[in-house]
């Protein structure tokens, strides 16, 4: 699966409400989620298409015959964590419990397997009606999440239970429901992925063989929690994440000249990317021939790290990689408590890398080392799940320095 942030689909019926589906829209995407806006036929006499458009940020489909090639109720069902249908009218309730699939919405329901939110809203006659008491039950039953309507005045005069709630307390009952978590909004988060080249001439640069894998799986990971992410990525082949902010670099100084700017605003750097460590004295313009290339003279680039982590403020954290290429426990943790003291940092993961082992792969396995010098042996598991490892981590002193 490629990194992305979480993605939510949110399903708009045609009920009066739709405009606070508005406002949910936007608090929403404060929580981290991408929202994939699907609303109904009946719905855009309501809210128009534009109007989501313009909120979401992204292309609205109204119906099953656009975009037909890329099949978009399957691929829908499959790409979103979460479906909450707000408004859901007593029409809409009354077709999915029947299992019907006659439109857009409706056949993405069907085909999906996520957690399904109903927001309910109509007159309280309606809501009150045997049949939508007995279709809700079976919803119910099948494993819809139904958020219990408001109680208070309707469209016209009337009163009663039947009102589209409080976007946060809808919010609320999605975190109640999912395993979902929200423990980095508020907070900006600096990632940097991949390898730094360092020019040699026109063709030939100094690199590495990092992927950016790592630093791709924290990005989505913290843009998942609700961060505020800039991923700043040098030289990775990766699919584009969305939600988050990416400038692209090649150079140790390009990284070092942005994080220079963004660091000072950032709760903390997560320094995954391999910086070249050293550069050529003088970059030529014409290609080297190769006789030259003995002559070659390299100097160290700064240490990119250890220059932001001596500016770092009391409520900023700094997060380093170390690769190494020993296999012996005792050694490897040695290694990385010498640069987490070195370099000022408040977490380290320090991986072995012997015979070419997790540049490139999906997995990876290390110790992680904080600056009470805590040790937390990982064994192979996903970059993914090492992410989230670390990011607990990150959470838990974030919230205690900026308490
Ligand atoms: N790093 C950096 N700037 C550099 C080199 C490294 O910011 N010029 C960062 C890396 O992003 C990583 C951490 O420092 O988070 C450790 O990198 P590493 O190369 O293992 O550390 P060094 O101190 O350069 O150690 P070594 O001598 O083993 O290369």
């Amino acid at each position: 699966m490629f990194p992305r942030g979480r993605k939510l689909l949110l399903g708009v019926a045609g009920g009066i409400s739709a405009y606070k589906s508005c406002d949910l829209l936007r608090r929403l995407q404060d929580e981290g989620f991408i929202v994939d806006v699907v609303p109904t036929q009946a719905s855009l006499n309501f809210i128009g298409k534009a109007t989501w458009e313009a909120l979401s940020g992204r292309k609205v489909i109204t119906d099953l015959w656009s975009n037909v090639e890329n099949v978009p109720h399957i691929s829908m069902a499959k790409e979103n964590d979460l479906i909450v249908i707000a408004p859901a009218t007593a029409d809409l309730i009354a077709k999915l419990a029947s299992g019907r699939a006659d439109d857009l919405l409706t056949n993405i329901v069907l085909a999906s397997t996520s957690t399904k939110f109903l927001v309910p809203a109509m007159h309280p006659e309606m809501w009150s009606n045997p049949a939508t008491i007995e279709n809700v039950e079976t919803l119910k039953r099948r494993g819809f999440v139904v958020v219990q309507p408001d109680e208070g005045r309707m469209t016209g005069s009337d009163v009663g239970i039947g009102r589209y709630p409080e976007s946060s307390r809808i919010i609320s009952e999605i975190y109640f429901h999912t395993d979902l978590v929200a423990d980095l909004k508020g907070y900006k988060i600096i990632v940097t992925a991949g390898g730094t080249r360092e020019p040699i001439d026109p063709v030939r640069f100094i690199g590495n063989r990092s992927s950016g894998k790592q630093g791709f799986a924290i990005a989505a990971a913290a843009a998942s929690r609700g961060a505020d992410v800039h991923l700043i990525s040098a030289n990775t082949e990766l699919p584009f994440i969305e939600g988050i902010t990416i400038t692209k670099v090649e150079t140790a100084e390009q990284m070092a000249e942005v994080l220079k700017v963004e660091f000072p605003h950032s709760n903390a750097l997560i320094m995954s990317a391999a910086v070249a460590d050293a550069k050529v004295k003088k970059f030529e313009k014409n290609k080297i021939s190769k006789e030259e290339l003995g002559n070659l003279e390299l100097e160290k680039n700064q240490d990119i790290l250890k220059q932001l982590a001596i500016t770092k403020q009391k409520n900023q954290l700094v997060v380093g990689f170390a690769a190494e290429t020993t296999s012996d426990l005792k050694e490897l943790q040695e290694r990385a408590i010498k640069k987490l003291e070195g370099k000022s940092l408040d977490l380290i993961f320090v991986n072995d890398v012997s015979n070419g082992a997790v540049f490139g792969s999906n997995n990876t396995k290390g110790l992680i080392i904080d600056s009470q010098q805590n040790i937390t042996e990982v064994p192979e598991i996903s970059k993914e799940t090492l992410s989230d490892i670390l990011l607990d981590k990150l959470v838990a002193t974030l919230e205690l320095i900026n308490d």
